[in-house]
C-alpha cells in the first residue's frame, strides 16, 4: 500500500558514512520509491546533539536540506542491549569516547558484556525524510538479535561483527542478506509506505 505524500523527485542521503550511504542507496533503489539520488554534494558535519534517535535523524535531515536545498534522507541508529538497560542506545557512536572507532566501541561492548548470560539486543533505526518546503516524515525499524562472545565476520560496519541473528553475525552476511532483514531496511520500507504518487 502506498501513502498520499508524493516522493521527492531528487534527494540526498544525509550521511557522511560511506557504509551507511551504500546501504541506504541500495535499499531505497530496491524499494523502488523513485526519485533520483544526488551524490557528490558536501556539507558541514552535523553534530548529533539530540536525546533520541528521532531527534538526531531529523537534525541530520534538516541540516542537509538547509545546506543543499534538496530533500534529504537521514537515519539514526542505536544498539539497545537488554543486560545494559538499553545502552549504548542513542550514544552508540560514542560508546567508547568522542572519536571512538568501530573497534573501540565493540571492544567496550564486549567488556561490558563480560560474563553476562542475557545477550539479547536490538538495533533500532529511525529514518527521517525532509523536504525544502518543511514537510517531514519519520519511521522506525527494529532488528532483534544477540551480542556474540567474540567478533565474527568482516562485512558490514559498526557493531555488525558482534550482533548475531540466528547462527550468523551481520558481518558474516552478504549485503543483500543484511538488507533483507536489517533495522535500516525496515525503517526505510516503513517510511516508503507513507509515500505515494
Ligand atoms: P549513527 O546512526 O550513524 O549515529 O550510528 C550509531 C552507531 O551505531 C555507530 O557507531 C554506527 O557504527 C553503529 N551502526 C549504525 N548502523 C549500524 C548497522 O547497521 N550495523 C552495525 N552498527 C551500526
Amino acid at each position: 500500500m502506498t501513502g498520499i505524500i508524493p516522493a521527492p523527485d531528487r534527494l540526498v542521503v544525509a550521511s557522511a558514512n560511506p557504509h551507511k550511504i551504500a546501504e541506504v542507496e541500495r535499499i531505497w533503489l530496491e524499494i523502488g520509491v523513485g526519485g533520483e539520488i544526488i551524490r557528490g554534494l558536501s556539507w558541514e558535519e552535523v553534530e548529533e546533539t539530540g536525546e533520541t534517535l528521532e531527534e538526531n535523524a531529523l537534525l541530520k535531515a534538516l541540516a542537509v536540506v538547509a545546506a543543499t536545498g534538496l530533500s534529504a534522507l537521514a537515519d539514526d541508529t542505536g544498539l539497545e542491549v537488554s543486560a545494559l538497560g538499553g545502552a549504548p542506545g542513542v550514544r552508540s557512536a560514542r560508546y567508547a569516547g568522542e572519536h571512538a572507532s568501530y573497534q573501540d566501541n565493540t571492544d567496550r561492548l564486549l567488556e561490558e558484556m563480560d560474563g553476562r548470560q542475557d545477550r539479547s539486543a536490538r538495533f533500532r533505526t529511525v529514518a527521517a525524510l525532509a523536504w525544502p518546503g518543511g514537510r517531514r516524515v519519520v519511521a522506525e525499524g527494529v532488528l532483534e538479535g544477540r551480542i556474540t562472545w567474540t567478533p565474527r565476520g568482516t562485512a558490514g560496519f559498526g557493531y555488525d561483527p558482534v550482533f548475531a541473528v540466528g547462527d550468523r553475525t551481520l558481518a558474516e552476511m552478504t549485503a543483500a542478506e543484511k538488507n533483507s532483514i536489517s533495522h535500516r531496511a525496515r525503517a526505510l520500507r516503513a517510511l516508503a509506505a507513507l509515500l505515494g504518487g
